[in-house]
C-alpha cells in the first residue's frame, strides 16, 4: 500500500500543493488530473522521493519513503514528464545503463530490452543515437526503462505528451495490464479522457488544491458539477477535439 498523508509543498511563497491524502492498494490506478500548474508534477516528484515535502508523508508498506529511500526506489518505476536522455547513446545502450543500475542479470536484461524494442516498434532504430529520436520515441524508451526491473509501484507523469494515437492506445493497455498484474499506479494527466480510460480513482487538482477525489466512474458527474466547471474548462477533453477542430477550421467562413 502506498499512503500519502497531508502532503504539502511550498516553493518560497508559492504553495504548489496544499493538502493531499490518499492511499493506493495493489491493482489501483490513481489519476492525478489537473490543468498546467495545478501541482501534478510536484506531487509525482514527492511520490518518487525526488523532492521532500514541506509537510506530510509518503509511506510505502507503512514506512516513510525517506526512511527507506533506496529500497523504495528499487521497487519504483518512474516515467518523467520530460524525456531527457543521454543523446549520444542508442536505446539499447541507455536501457543497459538503467538495467545495470537496477542490478538486473545480463541475460534477462538483454531479453527484456529486445522485447521492449520489438513491442514499441523501435527495433529498426536500435543503432541510432537517441538524439535522432522523436519525442514519442524517447517516451517509449523511458517507459521501457521504467518497467525494466518489474517495479511494484509505477508513476507516470503525463506520459502521453509526444505519443501518437497508436502509441497512446498501446500505453493505455499497458497501464491497464500493469494494474491487473497488481502494481500500484499513479498516473498524472491534464487529459480527462485518458484518466477516465485508465484510472480506477481520480484526484482533481487546481492551483495546488484537491478540488475533487472520487472513483473514476463518477468523473462524468463531477464534470457536470457547477463548482468544478472552471477546472474542467481548462482540461483537455479528447471527445471535443474533432468538434473544436471543425469549429476552428470554419471560423473564417462562419463568423
Ligand atoms: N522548482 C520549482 N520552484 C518554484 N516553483 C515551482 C517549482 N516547481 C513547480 N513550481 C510551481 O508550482 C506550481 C505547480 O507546478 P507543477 O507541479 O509543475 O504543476 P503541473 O505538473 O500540474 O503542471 C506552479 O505554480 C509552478 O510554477
Ligand atoms: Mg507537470
Amino acid at each position: 500500500m502506498l499512503t500519502v498523508q497531508h502532503l504539502r509543498k511550498s516553493y518560497g511563497g508559492v504553495q504548489a500543493l496544499k493538502d493531499l491524502s490518499f492511499s493506493a492498494a495493489p491493482g489501483q490506478t490513481i489519476g492525478l488530473l489537473g490543468p498546467n500548474g495545478s501541482g501534478k508534477s510536484t506531487t509525482i516528484n514527492m511520490l518518487t522521493g525526488l523532492i521532500r515535502p514541506t509537510a506530510g508523508t509518503v509511506s510505502w508498506r507503512g514506512i516513510d519513503i525517506h526512511a527507506q529511500l533506496s529500497g523504495y526506489q528499487a521497487t519504483l518505476g518512474y516515467v518523467p514528464e520530460e524525456p531527457r536522455l543521454y543523446a549520444y547513446l542508442t536505446a539499447p545502450e541507455y536501457l543497459r545503463l538503467v538495467g545495470g543500475l537496477r542490478d538486473i542479470d545480463d541475460g534477462v536484461l538483454e531479453r527484456r530490452i529486445d522485447r521492449y524494442l520489438e513491442l514499441f516498434g523501435l527495433d529498426s532504430d536500435r543503432y541510432a543515437p537517441l538524439s535522432s529520436f522523436s519525442k514519442g520515441m524517447r517516451q517509449k524508451v523511458l517507459i521501457s526503462a521504467a518497467l525494466l526491473h518489474d517495479p511494484a509501484v509505477v508513476v507516470f507523469d503525463e506520459p502521453c505528451s509526444g505519443l501518437d494515437v497508436a502509441s497512446t492506445l498501446m500505453l493505455r493497455s499497458v497501464v491497464r495490464a500493469l494494474a491487473e498484474a497488481g502494481k500500484v499506479i499513479v498516473y498524472s494527466s491534464h487529459v480527462l479522457d485518458m484518466v477516465e480510460k485508465v484510472c480506477s480513482d481520480v484526484i482533481i487538482l487546481h492551483h495546488g488544491t484537491v478540488v475533487a477525489q472520487d472513483s473514476v466512474s463518477r468523473l462524468r458527474e463531477l464534470a457536470q458539477a457547477a463548482s468544478l466547471e472552471a477546472v474542467f474548462a481548462q482540461l483537455a477533453v479528447d471527445d471535443n477535439v474533432e468538434a473544436t477542430g471543425r469549429a476552428i477550421a470554419a471560423v473564417g467562413t462562419s463568423c
